[in-house]
């Protein structure tokens, strides 16, 4: 297939692009951030420009290149910026997924929508599933709750995959949670702070992408949850990292989000733990258990900072 990309110099194209490259599609990717033109390695299409913000730039880039498949990934995924700027982040997340909705639904091709855990409120106690209502506690949340719903109301063929916290795209791309806890170690820190009060469930891009080109290739359309197996807090992925790296003598300090609270503001939901529950029934669940992605990630993008002889004992 002919394939248009938005947002596709981010985490998640890091991995999906060579994906879709490898599975023999045709790309046209683009973004709003040009400052690497292959962000996805030598090979394959160079980034294009395209404001998800524009209508026109959208017209134009669906009359350039004819899609025949869509995957929108652009999106404003900053939960500070987003409270702290409402406008922008309902713009680029909810009102250019419209955008993206009506000329697809003009070009009569399918959308992919990425959203989110976040849509939900946090509450429930057990894993989030695609028939739980969603709730959003902050504008991020909310906004990408409002993308899901144009695109429902707009389109017929659409996927609207959610995806919990995002791991991936390596030293050049991550700006996560992942990346700040290794950035730590990297800078010497004796002592690592992290959360045990909020809940969730990473989502290793490389493993989305598997998981992503066998639900794309099936054309059962709808809403689908696409996280790693298990659950568990920040401080539980902080304390695999350190087990991975087989650092010991880093001390993983147990807080409460109130420590964090002046360098993230913004309120966030106590659990983001989600179950992919229709692809489970639908036979489609490739997901590994999020402590082996995590350990497939550092080993791959990291490998200079475990420590010399280390052999991990399983998760
Ligand atoms: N990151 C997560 O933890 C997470 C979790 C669940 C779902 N998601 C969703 O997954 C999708 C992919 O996110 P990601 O993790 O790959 O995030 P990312 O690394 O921030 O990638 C998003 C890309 O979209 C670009 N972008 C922002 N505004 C744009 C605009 N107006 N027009 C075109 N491109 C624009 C960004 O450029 P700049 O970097 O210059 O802004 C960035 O390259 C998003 O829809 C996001 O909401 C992300």
């Amino acid at each position: 297939m002919r394939i248009l990309i938005t947002g596709g110099a981010g985490m998640l194209g890091s991995s999906l692009i060579p994906a879709l490259i490898g599975a023999g599609h045709e790309l046209v990717v683009t973004d709003i951030d040009l400052s690497v033109r292959r962000p996805w390695g030598s090979s394959g299409p160079t980034l294009g420009r395209l404001d998800v913000r524009s209508r026109h730039d959208i017209a134009d880039a669906f009359e350039q290149v004819r899609p025949q498949f869509v995957l929108h990934l652009a999106a404003e995924t900053s939960l500070e910026i987003s409270d702290a700027e409402p406008d922008h982040g309902y713009l680029t997340n909810a009102i250019a997924t419209k955008y993206m909705a009506l000329a697809c639904r003009r070009a009569q091709v399918p959308l992919v929508y990425i959203s989110t855990a976040g849509v939900f409120d946090g509450t429930k106690v057990g894993p989030y599933t695609e028939f739980d209502a969603p709730n959003p506690l902050n504008v991020y949340g909310d906004s990408k709750q409002k993308g899901e719903v144009f695109v429902r109301e707009l389109l017929d063929d659409f996927y609207i995959i959610r995806a919990g916290w995002m791991v991936g795209g390596g030293p050049k791309k991550d700006h996560k949670f992942v990346a700040r806890i290794l950035q730590q170690v990297r800078e010497g820190r004796t002592a690592i702070h992290a959360v045990t009060d909020k809940l969730g469930t990473p989502t290793y891009t490389p493993d989305f992408a598997g998981c992503f080109l066998g639900l794309i290739q099936s054309e059962v359309y709808g809403t689908y949850h696409m996280a790693c197996g298990g659950e568990g807090s920040r401080y539980d992925v902080a304390k695999r990292i350190l087990e991975i790296l087989g650092r010991d003598d880093i001390e993983l300090v147990a807080v409460t989000s109130e420590y964090f609270v002046e360098e993230f503001p913004s309120e966030r939901p106590y659990s983001e733990i989600m179950r992919n529950m229709a692809l489970d029934l639908q036979g489609m669940n490739t997901m590994r258990p999020w402590p082996d992605a995590l350990d497939d990630y550092i080993h791959t993008y990291f490998p200079d900072l475990v420590a010399p002889g280390r052999v991990l004992s399983p998760a």
